[in-house]
């Protein structure tokens, strides 16, 4: 039902923008200069509006959705994003394009991708063609190439049903700028509505580029000897996983399990809505591909994040040491229009590498923040070890930017809250009789702007119990990240708060946990 209606308000919007771009985008291709470095405009109200993140990549203005063509090329991690310049709600859609040389500090850059005839710019990923097999660039000079959806509104509004394609856009200058292929799109659409969100990548044992698309209730996979021409490989889905929305934002790749020799392909697909606490999220497949056939090994459904605020996460091409990293965009279809937000809607995830381990006969994915984050880390509070006998609690404004680590035991309960000085707060759990831990906003702040943004606790189900685990909670003003478990276990959440939560305590009603705590504030990323 929920997908219904948010299919139908897209569809209205899709329609609705159609006409006003058709005739107005063949100028605007051009528009592709750098914007001036961030560090040349901060001044004291630079990103200082309420709510606004800190350390978490948002836009300095405008509607944000999806992170897209995640690349790293010369030095620069590259993330474009969906983008809509004209409204802080979702409109026809372009690439924006931020820079960076860490993932931590980033710089915002030009719009990068404008609609055009062929339709409004979705979602999609972006590589680099080394041996310059699609002939765009030179050996010397590989180019970087953009597959991403049109999205043809004015199709959509005849009821037509082939109105998504793939199209191909390419830069020879480290992604600067952007040329659109002459005879796009690349891929058309076999009649079928959901049609979108190629990622593109590399497959070294067939010696082929492989796409993995979204199709509505599956994935299909694609294979291309020069990113132009496609062929159908295969299909997966229909029959696996979770299927309560529309799947969404493939993204295929390998990995080695941890301590082993083994490898193992993991696919992620999000879904929308149909996520394990209502609305958007991620599941994820582990099983194996044969450069033409993806099977999935178990028959469980994984979720990536059990938090409500994660979505469309895939993972960087080309990311040095073969580092599997990802961005998600930090919101949820349900209310991501609503949030009180005015300026600008809406963050991405703090960059996360993935890894996979095995445990209790199965594979997990964890996910670990990056190394490079720790240099924004300045430390207020070290403890070595804890008696949990009596309540922790810690009073200190520079909480509203922090990390709190801590270790426990998930045979312990436990309770970890942020508040402020007006008593609203967020609570995160460990019920080990239920083997569940939660994460409750009902009494976080701003929560009426939508009806299904506070309306019940988040649960996250967990399957050891004896096991002593850390946990890291990282609070950044309108977001909370937790990891436990070495980041098995991930809830992702946004909060609106009206004043700075600015107090914390952990407490157990058991009799003794011994844990160290270190609560460290975070710099923001906004002033170098
Ligand atoms: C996911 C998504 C994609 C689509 C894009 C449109 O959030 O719906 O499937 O390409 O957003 O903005």
């Amino acid at each position: 039902m929920t997908h219904d209606l948010n299919q139908t308000f897209k569809q209205i919007l899709f329609y609705s923008f159609s006409v006003f771009f058709i005739f107005s985008c063949g100028e605007k291709t051009k528009r592709t200069e750098a914007a001036p470095e961030i560090s040349e405009r901060v001044n004291d109200t630079f990103f200082q509006e309420p709510f606004r993140p800190q350390f978490h990549f948002s836009p300095e203005e405008k509607w944000m959705n999806d992170p897209n063509g995640l690349v790293y090329h010369q030095g620069t991690y590259h993330l474009f994003y969906q983008y809509y310049p004209e409204d802080i709600v979702w409109g026809p859609m372009h690439w924006g394009h931020a820079t960076s040389q860490d993932l931590i500090y980033w710089d915002h850059q030009k719009v990068k991708l404008f609609p055009d005839e062929h339709g409004y710019i979705f979602s999609g990923s972006a590589v680099v063609d080394h041996q310059n097999s699609s002939g765009f660039g030179t050996l010397e000079n590989p180019p970087l190439v953009a597959i991403f959806t049109y999205h043809n509104a004015e199709m959509a509004e005849k009821k037509r049903i082939d109105y998504q394609t793939q199209g191909l856009a390419y830069s020879l200058d480290n992604g600067q700028t952007w040329t659109k292929y002459k005879n796009n799109p690349v891929l058309n659409n076999p009649g079928i509505i959901d049609f979108r969100d190629p990622k593109v990548f590399w497959h070294e044992d067939s010696k082929k580029w492989i796409m993995a698309l979204a199709v509505k209730d599956h994935a299909e996979f694609y294979a291309s000897p020069n990113l132009i021409n496609w062929s159908k490989l295969s299909e997966f889905g229909k029959d696996a996983g979770a299927h309560g929305g529309v799947w969404e934002c493939p993204d295929l790749f390998r990995l080695k399990v941890e301590g082993t020799d083994t490898y193992k392909w993991v696919l992620i697909i999000s879904i929308n809505p149909g996520g394990p606490n209502g609305g958007s999220a991620s599941q994820y497949f582990i099983g194996d591909f044969d450069g033409s056939v993806f099977s999935a090994d178990h028959e469980d459904i994984k979720w990536i994040d059990h938090g409500a605020d994660n979505y469309a996460g895939v993972t960087y091409d080309n990311a040095p040491g073969g580092k599997k990293i990802t961005i998600g965009w930090m919101s949820n279809w349900n209310y991501a229009q609503q949030t009180p937000t005015v300026k600008w809607r809406s963050a991405m995830t703090l960059p996360r590498e993935l890894s996979l381990v095995s445990e209790e006969g199965k594979y997990w994915l964890r996910s670990k923040v990056i190394d490079a984050f720790n240099k924004l880390l300045i430390p207020i509070k070290e403890i070595e070890s804890y008696d949990l006998k009596e309540t922790f609690k810690f009073s200190d404004e520079r909480l509203e930017l922090s990390q709190t680590t801590f270790r426990t035991k998930l045979s312990q309960d436990l309770s970890f809250k942020l508040s402020n000085d007006l008593g609203e707060f967020v609570m995160f759990r460990i019920d080990p009789e239920k083997m569940e831990m939660s994460f409750d906003r009902r009494e976080s702040g701003k929560t009426d702007f939508t009806e299904n943004f506070a309306d019940k606790i988040h649960i996250l189900p967990y399957h050891v119990s004896e096991k002593e685990v850390d946990i890291r909670i990282i609070l950044d003003r309108s977001s909370v990240e937790i990891f436990a478990d070495k980041g098995k276990y991930v809830m992702t959440e946004q909060i609106f708060p009206n004043s700075p939560y600015t107090e914390l305590e952990i407490k157990t009603e058991k009799e003794t946990l011994l844990t160290p705590i270190n609560i460290n504030q975070i710099k923001t990323i906004w002033k170098k």
